[in-house]
């Protein structure tokens, strides 16, 4: 599974503590590992704080990986260009916000990449990535992937 995190998720454990918590993203890398690992399968982690690259990675994805679980951060909200991706290549998609973007400000609360993702997990903090790659394998084990 590919596990994509967006723009400003590097800074983890100093960005924000308040609303992001304190773990950084060694901290959400080694969670996915060890949760995929769990499941029986593998999560390749990834980070990019560009656009482009993270565009990449879904087009890599269709041949390397079974589905992806993304945390496109503020891309979410204006990347028509990554929901396209995410669409294309037609993979099971989790999408997961570590806030729940609902309660906060009202940029936030529209998703492009929603509409193409088969599961959305918000608010749960770094817990949601457990449950986002808990549902995928379930997605992967229903469709006999
Ligand atoms: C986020 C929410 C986004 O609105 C924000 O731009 C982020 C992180 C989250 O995990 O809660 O960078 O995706």
């Amino acid at each position: 599974m590919l596990v994509l995190n967006g723009p400003n998720l590097d800074l983890l454990g100093t960005r924000e503590p308040h609303l992001y918590g304190p773990h950084t993203l060694a901290d959400v890398e080694r969670l996915c590992r060890t949760t995929a690992h769990t499941l029986g399968l593998a999560a390749d982690v990834r980070q990019s704080n560009h656009e482009g690259v993270l565009i990449d990675a879904v087009h890599e994805a269709r041949t390397a990986h079974r589905g992806i679980v993304i945390n496109p951060a503020a891309y979410s909200h204006t990347s028509i260009a990554l929901r396209d991706a995410l669409a294309a290549v037609g993979l099971p998609v989790v999408e997961v916000h570590l806030t729940n973007i609902h309660r906060r400000e009202p940029f936030r609360h529209h998703s492009h990449v929603s509409a193409v993702a088969d599961a959305v997990v918000c608010g749960a903090g770094v817990h949601g990535y457990v449950l986002a790659l808990t549902h995928l394998a379930h997605l992967l084990d229903a469709d006999g992937h």
